[in-house]
């Protein structure tokens, strides 16, 4: 009897676990090294949140996700805790593209996240190859606020390219080099003029 409800409660663990990763962020601490793994969804529509600034040079026979070579599109999107735009907004992206590939369908991002989660605040800010209909891996390149000194590696994916608001789902995959830890004694030096 015992062991049957011993992995009741195991089968019930490993279906409740993944959910909750994706519905909320998720600590680990392994050796010393912290980490964070959430997602979150993107909702960008055209001439609202993101707008096209300078068209590209046309390229023959484009099809309706591809931007002509050289576009720059600049947008500011919400991003919230579920595909529901109706969701708890907890994030924007702010950022560019710029069309890279002849085929236009894939770009150049720069982008800043400014996320504001229970237990961390602040902003990521990523930089990569972006592909308009497949999934696309961003390294983060540094963070201000709790997610200074960050590192890892965002990977966006279309959820839906159909509709008039485009929505993304963005997995963040973070994690802090183990000097991170030592930061706040840098106020001090810094209290002290150095
Ligand atoms: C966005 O605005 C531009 C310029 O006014 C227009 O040409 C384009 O059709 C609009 N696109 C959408 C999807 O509304
Ligand atoms: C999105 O959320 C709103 C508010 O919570 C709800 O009324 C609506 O039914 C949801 N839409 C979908 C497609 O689930």
């Amino acid at each position: 009897m015992a062991l049957i409800l011993r992995s009741c409660v195991l089968v019930i663990l490993f279906f409740v676990l993944p959910f909750k990763a994706t519905s909320d962020h998720h600590h680990h601490h392994h050796h010393g090294l912290k980490s964070l793994h959430f997602a979150l969804f993107q909702h960008e529509t055209v001439n609202k949140t993101g707008y096209i600034i300078t068209k590209g040079v046309a390229g023959a026979g484009l099809s309706e996700t591809a931007l002509p070579f050289g576009t720059l599109f600049v947008f500011q999107d919400p991003m919230t805790l579920t595909p529901n735009r109706s969701s708890k907004a907890v994030g924007i992206a702010e950022g560019t593209s710029i069309t890279s590939s002849f085929d236009g369908l894939q770009s150049i991002s720069v982008a800043k996240i400014t996320l504001r989660l229970k237990r961390h605040t602040g902003s990521i800010s990523i930089v990569g190859g972006t592909h308009n209909v497949k999934p696309s891996d961003h390294p983060v390149v540094g963070g201000t606020g709790d997610f200074m000194f960050v590192q890892g590696y965002v990977r966006s994916s279309p959820v839906d390219l159909k509709s008039l608001t485009v929505v993304y789902k963005i997995e963040f995959h973070l994690y802090w080099p183990p000097f991170a830890a030592q930061f706040p004694l840098d106020e001090g030096a810094h209290e002290s003029g150095l």
